[in-house]
């Protein structure tokens, strides 16, 4: 203790010391000193910003088979994001539940299933819930080595190899209900079908199933020439490729049409045939003739166009119940002032110029509506009907081909239900022509060909 006060004492001394004398120069700056020790870690630094997205992984493996039964809603109702644009009130899928397509029921088949449609059916190729998916795919049976060469856009007939016959794909899928359903249409998978991914839709996320780029034609099986079996392109009708690829007469005219023909009940062109009227193609066409279009014809989406107009309130997705809508011919700037279908007079001409081929056809013993032989003729009463598409074909041998022909274009119209709206120049000079080759003069409604 003394002494550390003594050390202290003489530290003081030796300081006071050198404050009194004068100040000397400054000394030369001494070496550097060595590296300290490591100071302690200093405070964690912010979060960096997010890196980008890594590459997508791959397609997942494919789901079990649905049970192909109504979609189960959850209780308490359906979110906003299932009401539009398909589950509001009138949303697409009540459209499309108020349209033929819905229903399961066919006349001759009689319920909502068939047993098998395999085999020799080609009936399941329009009439099976997935009948486009099978014949997109390439997916139909055919006799002999080789099917139709166009199947790829919606061929169905084929030369057989075994017999050098035109003959008709059949239908080589498994299901057996008998719907046009949204996956008929549209290719629904795994990842865009909203039921699976829980996901709001989003325009543009289901897709047709058949080809519809600018290019794209879907075939009606009309030829090019006798024995050859190569189908024609209906038109660059985009979207509307869809409804070809059922909505054809399955006749191959060119190959159908012989110098003698010979017909009956089941002869002519399948229900439906609007396609062969609208592209102006699928007629018989008499030789030295030529045939014309209307401006129909240049409708970006074909058939889609009239018949399934935009729905503002389902965000402008096109109408589903597929009828066609007035709105498509005002809106369209074409027939603005357009109260009904007839525009014009035209579709009471063509209707008058149908119903006069019609007792001419009549008139030869060629037509009928009786189910059972002998198939009588029309009576006044049925030919005062004028729902066209209930007529049938009597039995009868020996027909020209003008007079087959003028049989088969009044049936392509009788039985495509619009009354020559689809195409009315070329309809006029089928019912002009026609009329023609069976009586040699004009046909009273139509006096001059268009
Ligand atoms: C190329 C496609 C296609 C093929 C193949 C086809 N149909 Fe059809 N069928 C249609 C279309 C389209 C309609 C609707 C026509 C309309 O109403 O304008 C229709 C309508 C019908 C109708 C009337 C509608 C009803 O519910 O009463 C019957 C019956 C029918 N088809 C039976 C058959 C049978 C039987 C076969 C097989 C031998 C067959 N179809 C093959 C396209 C086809
Ligand atoms: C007969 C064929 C057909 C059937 C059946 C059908 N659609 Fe469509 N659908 C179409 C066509 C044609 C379009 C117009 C496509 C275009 O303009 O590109 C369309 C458009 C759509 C669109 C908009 C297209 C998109 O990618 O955003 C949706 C959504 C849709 N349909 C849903 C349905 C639903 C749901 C059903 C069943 C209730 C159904 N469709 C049944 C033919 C069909
Ligand atoms: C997969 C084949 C198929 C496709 C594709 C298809 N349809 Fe149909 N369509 C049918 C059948 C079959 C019927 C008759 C249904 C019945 O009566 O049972 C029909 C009936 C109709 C009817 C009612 C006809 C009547 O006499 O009442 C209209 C209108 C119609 N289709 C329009 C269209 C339009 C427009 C498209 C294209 C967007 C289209 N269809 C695509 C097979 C098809
Ligand atoms: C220019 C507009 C327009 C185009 C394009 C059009 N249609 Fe139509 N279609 C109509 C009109 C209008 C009617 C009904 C006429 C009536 O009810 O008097 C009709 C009738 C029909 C019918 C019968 C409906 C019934 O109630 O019997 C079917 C099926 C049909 N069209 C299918 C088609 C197909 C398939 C295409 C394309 C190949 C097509 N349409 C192109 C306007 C059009």
């Amino acid at each position: 203790m003394k002494t550390s006060l003594l050390w202290v004492a003489g530290l003081v001394g030796l300081a006071a010391l050198a404050c009194s004398g004068e100040d000397g120069a400054d000394g030369k700056t001494g070496p550097a000193g060595v590296e300290g020790p490591q100071g302690a870690t200093g405070p964690t630094g912010p979060t960096g910003a997010t890196g980008p997205t890594g590459p997508e992984g791959p397609t997942g493996p494919t789901g079990a088979a649905g049970d192909g039964g109504g979609v189960v809603m959850p209780e308490g109702g359906l979110t906003t994001g299932c009401l539009s644009p398909c589950h509001g009130f009138s949303g697409i899928v009540e459209q499309w539940r108020s349209s033929t397509h819905f229903a399961t029921f066919m006349a001759t088949i009689g319920t909502d299933e068939v047993a098998t449609w395999t085999g020799s059916s080609t009936c399941g190729n329009c009439h099976a819930v997935d009948a486009i998916q099978q014949r997109v795919a390439g997916n139909v049976n055919h006799q002999g080595t080789a099917g139709p060469t166009g199947v790829a856009n919606g061929q169905l007939n084929y030369k057989s190899t075994v017999d050098n016959v035109v003959r008709e794909a059949t239908y080589a899928g498994n299901v057996t209900v008998a719907a046009v359903g949204c996956t008929t249409c549209h290719d629904a998978f795994a990842q865009n079908d909203p039921h699976l991914t829980g996901a709001v839709y989003t325009p543009g996320s289901f897709p047709l199933r058949v080809p519809t780029g600018a290019t794209d034609q879907a075939l009606i099986e009309r030829s090019s020439a006798v024995g050859t079996v190569d189908g024609t392109g209906a038109g660059n009708f985009r979207a509307g490729n869809a409804c070809v690829w059922c909505h054809k007469s399955r006749k191959d005219v060119t190959n159908y049409i012989t110098a003698s023909n010979n017909v009956n009940r089941n002869w002519g062109p399948h229900r439906g045939p609007q396609t062969d009227v609208y592209s102006g193609k699928g007629g018989y066409h008499y030789p030295a003739k030529t045939y014309g279009q209307s401006s129909h014809q240049g409708l970006a989406n074909g058939c889609v166009d009239c018949h399934m107009a935009p729905v503002a309130a389902n965000q402008g997705v096109g109408d589903h119940s597929f009828y066609p809508k007035l709105s498509a011919c005002t809106t369209s700037g074409c027939h603005s002032n357009a109260t009904s279908f007839d525009v014009g007079g035209g579709q009471s001409t063509m209707k008058a110029g149908i119903q006069q081929l019609r007792v001419e056809l009549n008139n030869k013993g060629w037509l009928t509506r009786s189910a059972a032989a002998p198939f009588d003729p029309l009576t006044t009463a049925e030919l005062n009907n004028q729902n066209f598409e209930l007529d049938y074909v009597r039995n009868a041998s020996g027909l020209t081909a003008a007079e087959a022909g003028a049989l088969y274009n009044y049936l392509i119209l009788a039985r495509g239900g619009a009354g020559g709206v689809h195409n009315p120049i070329y309809t006029k000079q089928l019912i002009f022509d026609s009329y023609q080759a069976l009586t040699g003069n004009a046909p009273p409604s139509i006096p001059i060909r268009p």
